[in-house]
């Protein structure tokens, strides 16, 4: 199966992605994951995209592509992925719809919709842990022990464009180059609205739900 993940910033994504990653027993390819490695790494890659993200623009779409295509080409995807944080913009899509076979085969578009006013309390409070990805919320999720990550004993840390000032202007170029997105998909008729506000389980039930 292919999934992709549509949704503002906080909205739930990655918590929901990794889940149903491992549900399906399928790769969770996140851009922005990719993207933060790239930048802990130091590759050329990374110091690119290190001073964009943290203004909370889009990475150009060029290099966005070229980072997808080879990872889809690895064999793990080949029985199928869950992709969150790609297509961001209609050429994203458009050259997707080519990668992965015009999106006739098996593709659902899953879209978490959470109003904007929610997102900036989500985003604030997130903390992640830099070694193993595991997402934490201070108050929703909190770690079990304070500031360290339950499954590495990592310290979380709070991503550099999780400020308000960054998330503002995520949620705007949100609003402006990835709701085209979801019309896009919604046109071809593979395209699921899922309401992303409640507890994370129920979420992930209504997920399930809308994928059965
Ligand atoms: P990316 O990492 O994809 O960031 P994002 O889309 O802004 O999404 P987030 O990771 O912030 O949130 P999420 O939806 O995954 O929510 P989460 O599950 O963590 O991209 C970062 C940057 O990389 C971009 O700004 C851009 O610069 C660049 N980039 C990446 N892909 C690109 C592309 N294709 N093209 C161009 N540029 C690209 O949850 C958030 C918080 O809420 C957590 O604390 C969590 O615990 C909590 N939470 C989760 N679910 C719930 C719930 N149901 N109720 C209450 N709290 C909840």
């Amino acid at each position: 199966m292919k999934i992709i993940f549509i949704g503002p910033p906080g909205s739930g994504k990655g918590t929901q992605a990794k889940r149903l990653a491992s549900r399906l027993e399928v790769p969770h390819i996140s851009t922005g994951d990719m993207l933060r490695e790239a930048v802990a790494e130091g590759t050329e890659v990374g110091r690119k995209a290190a001073p964009i993200m943290a203004l909370g623009h889009l990475v150009p779409d060029d290099l966005m592509i070229e980072i997808v295509d080879e990872r889809l080409a690895k064999a793990d995807a080949a029985k199928g992925f869950i992709l969150d944080g790609f297509p961001r913009t209609l050429v994203q899509a458009e050259k997707l719809d080519r990668i992965v076979g015009n999106g006739k085969i098996g593709l659902r578009v899953l879209q978490l919709l959470v109003p904007d006013e929610a997102i900036v309390r989500r985003i604030t409070l997130r903390r992640t842990c830099p070694q193993c990805g595991a997402i934490y919320h201070l108050e929703n999720q909190p770690p079990a022990s304070d500031s360290v990550c339950d499954r590495d004993g990592a310290e979380v840390i709070a991503r550099p464009d999780d400020n308000e000032t960054a998330v503002r202007k995520r949620l705007d170029v949100f609003h402006r180059d990835t709701v085209p997105v979801a019309s896009y998909y919604k046109a071809k008729s593979v395209l699921r609205e899922v309401d992303g506000v409640g507890p994370v389980d129920e979420v992930f039930e209504r997920i399930e739900k809308s994928l059965a």
